[in-house]
């Protein structure tokens, strides 16, 4: 393997816990009118697997988006690249996240689709990195706690490399 990389969530544990949070989703969402929204590109990985592990009906959407200025800009500028193509008015809406750092970006896009009258808004992130974060955002469901540390794989990159791994591995640049 690269010695670049140090696994931290094997494959195994990466798709024991999606199947939990699938079945926790699904409980919850049962009645309801549930859209997956998966902010490209990193949570697309997630969120396919999320979905197969859903017993409920949904429907799935994407978004992209991208900051302005410098990763520690806690401005929060962003803005939309790729919006939404589905009305999201009334509807159960859960945003899939890859890795949620400062909050910036998700902190910004929940206040704006909290526009759009959903009837519910929720976040499900695969990875929650509370000790980088800048501004307060609320999870409803989350994979794994991670310490403060730069992690690929399954959908997250270092210079859009790596996303195809099946687990998760600590990236040591030099
Ligand atoms: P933030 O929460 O607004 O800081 O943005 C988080 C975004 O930055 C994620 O959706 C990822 O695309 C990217 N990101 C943050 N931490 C990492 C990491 O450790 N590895 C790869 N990408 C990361
Ligand atoms: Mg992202």
């Amino acid at each position: 393997m690269d010695n670049k990389l140090k696994v931290i969530l094997s494959r195994e544990e990466t798709s024991a816990r999606v199947k939990e949070l699938g079945e926790m989703i699904s409980n919850d969402y049962r009645k309801k009118e549930l859209v997956l929204i998966s902010v490209l590109r990193g949570s697309v990985f997630f969120a396919v697997d999320l979905s197969r592990s859903l017993t409920v009906p949904f429907s799935i959407d994407f978004i992209s988006i991208s900051r302005y200025g410098e990763k520690t800009d806690s401005t929060g500028v962003v803005r939309i690249t790729k919006d939404l193509d589905v009305n999201i008015a009334d509807k159960d809406v859960l945003v899939v996240e890859d890795i949620l750092d400062t909050g910036l970006s998700l902190s910004y896009l929940l206040r704006n689709l909290k526009t759009r009258n959903p009837k519910t808004l929720k976040v499900c992130t695969f990875l929650n990195v509370e000790s980088r974060r800048i501004v307060n955002v609320p999870v409803d469901y989350k994979g794994f706690d991670l310490p403060d540390i730069f992690v690929v794989g399954y959908g997250l990159d270092y210079n859009e490399k790596y996303r195809n791994l099946q687990y998760v591995a600590e990236y040591i640049k030099d």
